[in-house]
């Protein structure tokens, strides 16, 4: 029995006995008999749970004593379909022989239900497929970039774009996605920069329990909702030089404080995969990692979910130099952790001989198998191993899921200048000019894991500016240059455009190709001829509104020194361009916060927020501090920054005691005004720096964040709590300990512009 089924019966339940007691009028019967049944609920529910799992766990066990060796293999395998979402034809044979247990990109109801029908019908044990993809910010419906949702401060949003892209994910066939991806990025050069939650540990975590909860729900067998993987297990985001795939090196502290809350976090949320990473961190491969594999997640973690491998990344031990050969690397990855290698076939190769010389247990492979039988039944696939084959529109990109694209890439956006006034436009303007080489780009919204979303559906900025104005406004459109190359060839028409107008947008960034997977830069600056334009467009003396379309940091030191307005809008996704038109014309005001450090040069990367304070901090009158000799130490935008067309007052910060104990709590309060004259959104923030500990501490750490909107004039009191895992980190013996001593508390509306308390801990 489901417990929604029980859930269901106790309503029932509750309600006749409620009848027949009114009736009586015997109030205290009334109440007895209530907590009667609502104990039952509580009783019966987490009973019936524990019995549907220990069901799965027997059956699983029936399942083993039964499967050769070879289908144990085969459940361990993930192969790729075709390009176009179609399964191989090597795939059926494997099927029907028990011998592939997972695919990736397959895709379409009818294509996933013919491939499961010879798993389910033709197979010897009957062991449903499970199907894959990355779904990444969107399946059809394409929602903005990851980074950009972290603009918004705003999980509530990431949890909505999921669950969207969960129900069309569903309505394909596929049931797990290979998101969120959790990697902590504090370099722009990395491409996939884009795909994450930017450069914060308490930021990440808050979006990773989001996604994971808006893809698998409370219960992911349920319709619409599919299988989260966490991944990249583990610090792929920090590798060196920001070149992807690259070594990482990092302290265990580092490494416990900084990358690894995402993921407790989307573990803590129940995400039942695990994506194990290419990167090798501090000599050890994390597809061979038995640290990171098995001591923490599954250790420390209690884990019980399985692990796939990245693309090939067990065969790529042998690059690595921690395998000579291929049955090496199997026997590595096995050993430590991996449960399902995606692609390379070496577990399946060398399984047999592993085993044959003792150097793979059969409760290694049995467990390995044990965990993803586990995790197909939790999601109902031996159950209802079919997806209906209905039209795609009924699911995909429905008016529904378009209006969320839309208000969720208007709260993504970053307002980084606004002088004069120069934004919200008017939309009764007499004539905009709508410049620059992404101004009409429909593929570079959809970013660089675009899903099945369809550049044909893209909602382009001149769409969107289009369909904004009134009849009466002349909108001109003049590319001037791409985004690579040397040509200026259309500067002349973009600059007459512009002289002829009374306002210019000019779109600027990097297109879809160079961000994502492979996609690492040297350079943060436009690329091609852009800020010529740029500078091309401001000369004419127009005002000029730079909208940036991008999925990593940009230097864009000149535009910000001139410029007048300056909108961070990421890619957006389908509805990217509607959502830029509801910025610029006022009709959303734009609330969202950097949830990365904008650089002013890429020289001086890594730069994050949260760094250590050294034993020099840069000090302008002296020179033997620790900053630069050719650029300010300071960031172009700091992390948590971003400006509104309203302003707002942060005052008055309250500590509910001036002395608290290692374990107690503080509440901390704040209060925020909207002193301008629109309403607006503001992301309260709240810091933290433990000013003398046994280990260096960062100079700040968010601990707390609320975005609130408020009208003009509006006052609302903001109250955080702070604990002991707020305060705490690990020390030198790597215990989590909070230690006494003076504590700062900061609050504004960024990691820069923050009023100031402390408290002791005693
Ligand atoms: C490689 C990427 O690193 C990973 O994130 C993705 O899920 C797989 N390819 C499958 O496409």
């Amino acid at each position: 029995m489901t417990l929604a089924v029980l859930l269901k019966q106790d309503q029932r339940t509750r309600l006749f006995f409620q009848s027949r007691i009114e009736d009586s009028n015997l109030r205290l019967i009334k109440f007895g008999i209530l907590a009667l049944a609502l104990a039952l609920i509580f009783s019966v529910a987490p009973n019936s749970a524990q019995q549907r799992q220990s069901n799965n766990e027997r059956r699983i066990n029936a399942l083993l004593t039964r499967m050769t060796l070879a289908e144990k293999l085969g459940q361990l395998q993930q192969l790729d379909g075709e390009g176009d979402g179609n399964f191989r034809p090597e795939h059926r044979e494997l099927v029907r022989q028990g011998l592939l247990g997972s695919t990736l990109n397959v895709r379409g109801a009818q294509r996933t239900n013919e491939l499961q029908r010879i798993a389910m019908d033709e197979s010897r044990l009957k062991i449903p497929l499970i199907f894959g993809f990355d779904v990444i910010h969107g399946y059809r419906t394409i929602f903005p970039i990851p980074l950009a949702e972290a603009s918004s401060w705003d999980p509530a949003l990431a949890e909505k774009s999921t669950s969207i892209a969960a129900i069309e994910t569903y309505s394909q066939g596929v049931r797990w996605t290979f998101a969120p991806m959790l990697d902590i990025a504090r370099d722009p050069r990395w491409g996939r920069i884009t795909e994450g939650a930017g450069e914060d540990p308490y930021l990440g975590a808050a979006f990773a329990r989001a996604r994971v909860t808006g893809f698998q729900g409370r219960d992911y067998s349920a319709p619409g909702k599919i299988l989260a993987c966490a991944k990249h297990w583990v610090a792929y985001g920090a590798a060196e030089g920001g070149r992807d795939y690259n070594t990482t090196d990092m302290s265990e502290q580092t490494l416990r404080e900084i990358y690894f809350p995402p993921f407790k976090a989307a573990i803590d949320a129940g995400a039942g995969t695990v994506m194990s990473a290419f990167n090798d961190l501090n000599g050890v491969p994390t597809s061979a990692n038995p640290f990171t594999l098995t001591r923490v997640l599954r250790g420390e973690w209690k884990f019980d979910g399985f692990v796939v491998s990245d693309y090939t990344s067990v065969k790529e031990l042998l690059n690595h130099g921690v395998a000579a050969n291929d049955k090496e690397a199997a026997q590595a990855a096995l050993n430590a952790g991996v449960d399902m290698e995606m692609v390379s076939r070496l577990f399946n190769q060398q399984g047999p001989e592993l085993l044959k010389e003792g150097k793979v247990s059969q409760a290694t492979i049995d467990e390995a198998v044990r965990r993803i039988l586990r995790i197909k039944f939790r999601l109902g696939l031996f159950e209802h191993p079919y997806t209906a084959e209905a039209p795609e529109s009924d699911s995909l990109l429905t008016r529904a899921n378009r209006t969320a694209a839309r208000e969720i890439a208007g709260r993504s956006m970053v307002l980084l200048k606004n002088e004069r006034d120069t934004l919200p436009l008017n939309r009764a303007i007499g004539s905009i000019a709508v410049i620059g080489p992404l101004a009409d780009d429909h593929r570079t919204p959809l970013g660089w894991w675009a899903g099945d979303g369809k550049p044909d559906d893209t909602i382009t900025p001149l769409a969107g500016i289009k369909a904004k104005v009134s009849s009466k406004t002349k909108v001109g459109y003049a590319k001037g240059c791409d985004t690579l190359g040397d040509s200026t060839a259309g500067f002349a028409e973009a600059v007459a455009l512009a002289r002829a107008s009374e306002v210019a947008v000019v779109f600027v960034g990097e297109t879809s190709e160079v961000v994502g997977e492979a996609a690492s830069k040297s350079s943060l600056d436009l690329s091609g001829r852009q800020m010529d334009l740029v500078k091309a467009i401001y000369a004419t003396g127009k005002p000029t509104v730079v909208v940036l379309i991008n999925g990593r940091p940009l230097t864009i030191g000149w535009i910000v020194d001139n410029e007048p307005a300056i909108l961070e809008a990421w890619m957006g996704g389908t509805e990217a361009g509607n959502a830029i038109a509801d910025v610029l014309f006022g009709d959303v005001n734009p609330g969202g916060k950097l949830p990365v450090t904008f650089p002013r040069t890429v020289g001086q990367v890594p730069i994050y927020y949260n760094h250590m304070n050294t034993g020099r901090p840069p000090d302008a009158n002296s020179r033997y501090t620790s900053k630069y000799l050719d650029v300010p130490w300071t960031p172009q935008f700091p992390f948590g920054f971003g400006l509104s067309y309203t302003q707002f007052k942060i005052g008055n910060l309250q500590l509910s005691a001036q002395h608290i104990r290692p374990n107690g709590k503080l509440t901390v309060t704040v209060e925020v005004e909207n002193v301008g004259r629109r309403a607006g959104d503001e992301v309260v923030q709240l810091y933290i720096r433990d000013v003398a500990a046994s280990m260096t501490r960062p100079v700040k750490e968010l601990k707390g964040f609320q975005r609130v909107t408020l009208r003009p004039g509006e006052k609302r009191r903001i109250e955080f709590t702070l604990d002991a895992d707020s305060l705490g980190f690990y020390n030198r013996e790597m215990k989590f300990v909070v230690e006494p001593g003076e504590f700062k508390v900061m609050a504004g509306s960024s990691s820069e512009d923050l009023i100031e308390s402390k408290f002791v801990v005693d």
